[in-house]
């Protein structure tokens, strides 16, 4: 996969930059158009984003690691994401996340050897009446339990 971006990614972020004032406003955009084209926004390209907006690298690095939505690290062709925070562990996240890595054979932050299968922990996932929640690329499984895991994994082979 390609570490740059694109032409197409680069026009399209010339075009974001015309709707803000100042150019450090067009980070967040800036990195969803990266992590669209690349699945994730690997770190070899920090240092052009933060040339693109005019902020210090680290600018960059500090939203990369405060909004768990960005991924630093390539990820499977399905991409399991399971809310840790305070609603989904009071109804059970432990105990989903340990069944999908048992089943799956790895650990939270980690993807299978044939680059399937991602699992990932991030904060509130902003459904917590339906708690506990998962996302599967960008499918929302809500009332997460073991049945709807093995759901999940038959649909996604
Ligand atoms: S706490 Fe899990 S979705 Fe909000």
């Amino acid at each position: 996969m390609s570490m740059k971006i694109s032409d197409q990614s680069m026009a399209r972020i010339r075009e974001v930059l015309t709707h803000y004032p100042v150019k450090r406003a067009a980070l967040l955009p800036i990195l969803h158009i990266v992590q669209e084209e690349l699945g994730y926004v690997p770190e070899t390209l920090e240092a052009e984003i933060a040339a693109i907006v005019e902020v210090p690298v680290v600018k960059v690095k500090e939203v990369l690691s405060f909004y768990t939505w960005f991924r630093q690290k390539p990820v499977g062709t399905y991409h399991f994401q399971l809310c840790r925070t305070i609603s989904c562990t009071l109804r059970g996240h432990r105990e989903m996340l340990a069944y999908l890595e048992k089943k799956l054979g790895i650990k939270d932050g980690q993807t299978t050897a044939d680059g399937k299968y991602t699992i990932s922990t991030v904060e509130c996932l902003a459904s917590c009446e339906t708690a506990p929640m998962m996302q599967c690329n960008e499918k929302y499984v809500d009332h997460l339990s073991m049945e709807k895991i093995d759901q999940v994994l038959a649909e996604m082979k």
